[in-house]
């Protein structure tokens, strides 16, 4: 399929809060994917407050970091949440794993409001978080071992050392391996209890371009082949456009979802062709970005003002 900007515009819905479950079903069919009951996830009026203590009153100020955040995410889709660093990207997962509450709304599982962390969401951050005196099997098998014996546990990493393509590397520590084969391992440790739900936080930032290139095709075979519900966290577009079955935009702090942009092509199509060079993906990409554009300047702002603000004693102030 060949599209110009002037039909992009018209095979892409733009839908802000909530979906319309029947045109989000639309989308989703133009990549293959089939919507068949109520979002996996659905994250409602989400904000996500911080208490810091202001270094020139010695007063506790209210930091709001997401304001009203509403996303739902359906069974299967890849997802990835796109925005300005600082603008709550880290936050949002956190509270999705169920690391840290939510201020005020709530985040839904299949019904069931996220309190803490769960079997249900096997998590990949930026950095490796790899145990450095464990091997990659070893690694692996961390999460299973409460659960499960030893042999069953090493099947299991083994099983999805070999999907990450490290099955020769199992006895290799951390720091025997590349940045690329610890944020594969990572992935297999996220994979091994078997999760229905992935939660990425910027896991390809800190690799070179061309190994970061590879890890896009891998994860997007891998996340189809297993069925897995993915939300990926990043602030590149080209990823973002890549990867995504939709792509939601953020704004500048406080964060909230700017608008969401559909990616009409199977994943098939974007690994089997060369989608990055196609003139689709330029389209997309210049789409995504002028979203994205002004949320950076104003983002760049906020943190000029703040640093402002920081090194003056006599402006009055507070919710920067
Ligand atoms: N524990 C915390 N206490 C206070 N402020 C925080 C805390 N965690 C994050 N922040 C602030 O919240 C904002 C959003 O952070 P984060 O979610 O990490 O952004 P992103 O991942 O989009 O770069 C930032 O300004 C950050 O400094
Ligand atoms: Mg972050």
């Amino acid at each position: 399929m060949n599209l110009n900007l002037s039909n992009f515009n018209e095979n892409t819905k733009i839908i802000k809060g909530h979906d319309n479950i029947s045109e989000v079903k639309e989308e989703l069919a133009v990549n293959g994917k089939e919507i068949t009951g109520p979002p996996k996830i659905r994250i409602d009026n989400v904000k996500k407050i911080f208490k810091t203590k202001n270094n020139k009153t010695s007063k506790i100020e209210d930091f709001i970091a997401l304001n009203d955040v509403n996303l739902d995410i359906y069974k299967g889709e890849f997802l990835v949440v796109l925005g300005p660093s600082g603008c709550g990207k880290s936050t949002l997962l956190d509270i999705l794993g169920g690391l840290s509450p939510a201020s005020e709304g709530e985040v839904k599982i299949d019904d069931n409001v996220i309190t803490e962390p769960g079997l249900d969401r096997g998590i990949v951050f930026q950095q490796y978080a790899l145990l450095p005196w464990r091997n990659a099997l070893k690694n692996v098998t961390f999460p299973l071992e409460n659960n499960k014996k030893d042999a069953e546990s090493e099947e299991i990493a083994r099983k999805y050392l070999a999907l990450v393509g490290l099955s020769s590397f199992e006895d290799r520590y951390p720091h025997e391996l590349s940045g690329g084969m610890k944020q594969r391992v990572a992935i297999a440790r996220a994979l091994a209890i078997d999760p229905e739900i992935l939660l990425m936080d910027e896991p390809f930032a800190a690799v070179d371009a061309q190994t970061r290139a590879i890890l896009q095709e891998d994860l997007l075979k891998i996340t189809e082949n297993t069925k897995k519900t993915v939300i990926f966290i990043t602030h590149s577009i080209d990823e973002a456009v890549f990867l995504a079955d939709r792509v939601a935009v953020m704004t500048a702090r406080p964060g909230t979802i700017k608008e969401i942009v559909n990616i009409p092509f199977s994943r098939h199509h974007r690994i089997a062709t060369d989608f990055k060079n196609n003139s689709d993906f330029i389209s997309l990409r210049r789409r995504v970005w002028d979203l994205l554009k002004e949320e950076v300047i104003k983002s760049q702002e906020i943190t000029e003002k703040r640093i402002k603000f920081e090194e003056n004693e006599n402006i009055d102030g507070g919710g920067i």
